[in-house]
C-alpha cells in the first residue's frame, strides 16, 4: 500500500496535480478547500506552543524545539512547488534537522512509502539534536502544530488525510523512560487541567530514511550530496548564527555581547550565497516563521538611520530584516510562499518563507 498521497490547497500557487483519488475524497477536498484560508484553519497551525520537542541545545538561549507540522502552510507549498518544478524528482537538502520530526513532516508530504523521487539529507550541528533523533521518540502535545494527530475531533477533511500519512509511518509507544522533553516544563504542563500528550515511533521499516547527520550550514560547499539540489530547508535556525535573540529579556552579559558584536549581515550572506550556489536553477529556499527569523536587533555595524529604539520592548530593533535584503539582492531570490509570523510584541505579520532561486547569468544573456 503506497503513503496516501496529502490533498493540498495552495496560496498564490495553482491547484496541485492529485494522484488517483476515489469520489469520496474529491468531495471532502471541495468541503475543505472552501475553509482552508478560514482563521479557524490557520490559527490551527499556529498555536502558540509548538513544540513537540521543548529541548535547548548545548549553547544558552539557543533551543532545539520543534514540531511536526510546525507552519504546516509553508510545508505544504513548498511541497507542492518542489514537485511542479521538478517532476522527475530532486534531491532534498533538511538543515536544522533537530530530532527529524520535520524530515517527517516533509517526507510525509512528499514522497510515498516505497518510491522515494525526493531522498531528504538531513543535518544539525548539535550532537544532542542527533542524539534525541537517534532515540527516536517523539511527543505530540494537544496543543501543538501536530496536535490534531491526537484531537480525532478537531480535524477535517484534510487533517484526516494528513493524519493517515503520518500513522502509515509512525507507531503509538507507551510513555518513554528518558526524558525528551524538558522535565520543569513538562511538570508544569502536566499540572494544567486539559494536557495531554502522547508518544510515537517512526516504524523500523521506515528508519533508514530518517538518519539525521552531523552537519552545518556554513559548510554547504562541502556537504553531501556534492551536486545541487532543488531544495534546501533552514527554518527557525538563523538566530542561532546571527545572535538574534529578539524580544527574549535577556541580561547576560557575554550574550548582550554577542548580540551587539556580530554581524548579522555578513553571517546572513555568508549562508544565502551558499545557498544559492547549492541550489538548481529554479531551486527552493524554504526558511522558518518564527520572530527571530524576521525581526532584528541592531548590532554595532548596522547604520544608525537603519534602526530605531523599542521603548516597548527596549530593544534596538532594525527597521528592515537583513535576511529579506540578503535573499533580494541582486535579484537571486525571489518570495513565492507569504506565511504568518505571530509575536507578542509587534502582532501578527506576514513574512516570506519560501523562496526560488533566479538564474542571473542565463537572464542576462538572454
Ligand atoms: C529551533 S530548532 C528548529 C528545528 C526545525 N528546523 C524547526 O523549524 O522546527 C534550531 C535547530 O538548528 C540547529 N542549527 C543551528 N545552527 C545550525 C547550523 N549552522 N547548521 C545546521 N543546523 C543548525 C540547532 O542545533 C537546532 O537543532
Amino acid at each position: 500500500m503506497q503513503i496516501p498521497q496529502i490533498n493540498f490547497q495552495t496560496f498564490n500557487i495553482k491547484p496541485p496535480t492529485l494522484k488517483k483519488e476515489s469520489s469520496n475524497v474529491q468531495s471532502e477536498r471541495l468541503q475543505y478547500e472552501k475553509s482552508w484560508l478560514s482563521l479557524s484553519n490557520l490559527k490551527a497551525n499556529y498555536l502558540v506552543n509548538f513544540k513537540s520537542l521543548k529541548a535547548d541545545s548545548e549553547t544558552p538561549y539557543k533551543y532545539l524545539g520543534t514540531a511536526f507540522y510546525r507552519d504546516l502552510f509553508t510545508m505544504m507549498n513548498a511541497t507542492k512547488l518542489i514537485q511542479d518544478t521538478f517532476p522527475e524528482g530532486t534531491d532534498i537538502l533538511e538543515f536544522a534537522a533537530s530530532n527529524g520530526e520535520e524530515a517527517i513532516t516533509l517526507h510525509t508530504l512528499i514522497n510515498d512509502k516505497h518510491n522515494i523521487p525526493y531522498p531528504i539529507h538531513s543535518y544539525d550541528v548539535s550532537d544532542k539534536a542527533i542524539n534525541y533523533a537517534n532515540l527516536n521518540i517523539h511527543s505530540v502535545f494537544c496543543d501543538s502544530s501536530d496536535g490534531f494527530l491526537i484531537n480525532p475531533e478537531s480535524q477535517n477533511a484534510m487533517y484526516k488525510d494528513l493524519a493517515r500519512c503520518f500513522f502509515e509511518l509512525m507507531e503509538e509507544i507507551p510513555e518513554p523512560d528518558s526524558d525528551i522533553n524538558d522535565k520543569d516544563f513538562m511538570n508544569y504542563r502536566r499540572k494544567e487541567k486539559d494536557f495531554s500528550v502522547k508518544y510515537y515511533k517512526v516504524k523500523d521499516e521506515y528508519l533508514p530514511y530518517f538518519k539525521i547527520q552531523k552537519g552545518d550550514i556554513r559548510n554547504l560547499p562541502e556537504i553531501v550530496p556534492e551536486k545541487q539540489v532543488g531544495a534546501i530547508f533552514f527554518r527557525n535556525a538563523f538566530y542561532h548564527l546571527t545572535n538574534n535573540h529578539i524580544f527574549e529579556h535577556i541580561f547576560d552579559k557575554p550574550v548582550l555581547d554577542k548580540i551587539w558584536y556580530t554581524n548579522k549581515d555578513e553571517v546572513i550572506e555568508d549562508v544565502v550565497s551558499k545557498v544559492y550556489d547549492k541550489l538548481l536553477p529554479g531551486g527552493f529556499f524554504v526558511i522558518g516563521n518564527d520572530e527571530k527569523e524576521h525581526v532584528y536587533q541592531a548590532d554595532k555595524f548596522t547604520p544608525r538611520e537603519e534602526y530605531y529604539f523599542d521603548d516597548v520592548t527596549d530593544e534596538y530593533i532594525r527597521l528592515k530584516s537583513p535576511l529579506e535584503k540578503a535573499l533580494l539582492k541582486d535579484g537571486r531570490f525571489k518570495p513565492v510562499v507569504t506565511s504568518k509570523c505571530y509575536t507578542y510584541s509587534l502582532g501578527d505579520f506576514s513574512v516570506h518563507t519560501v523562496w526560488q532561486k533566479v538564474e542571473k547569468e542565463k537572464d542576462n544573456a538572454d
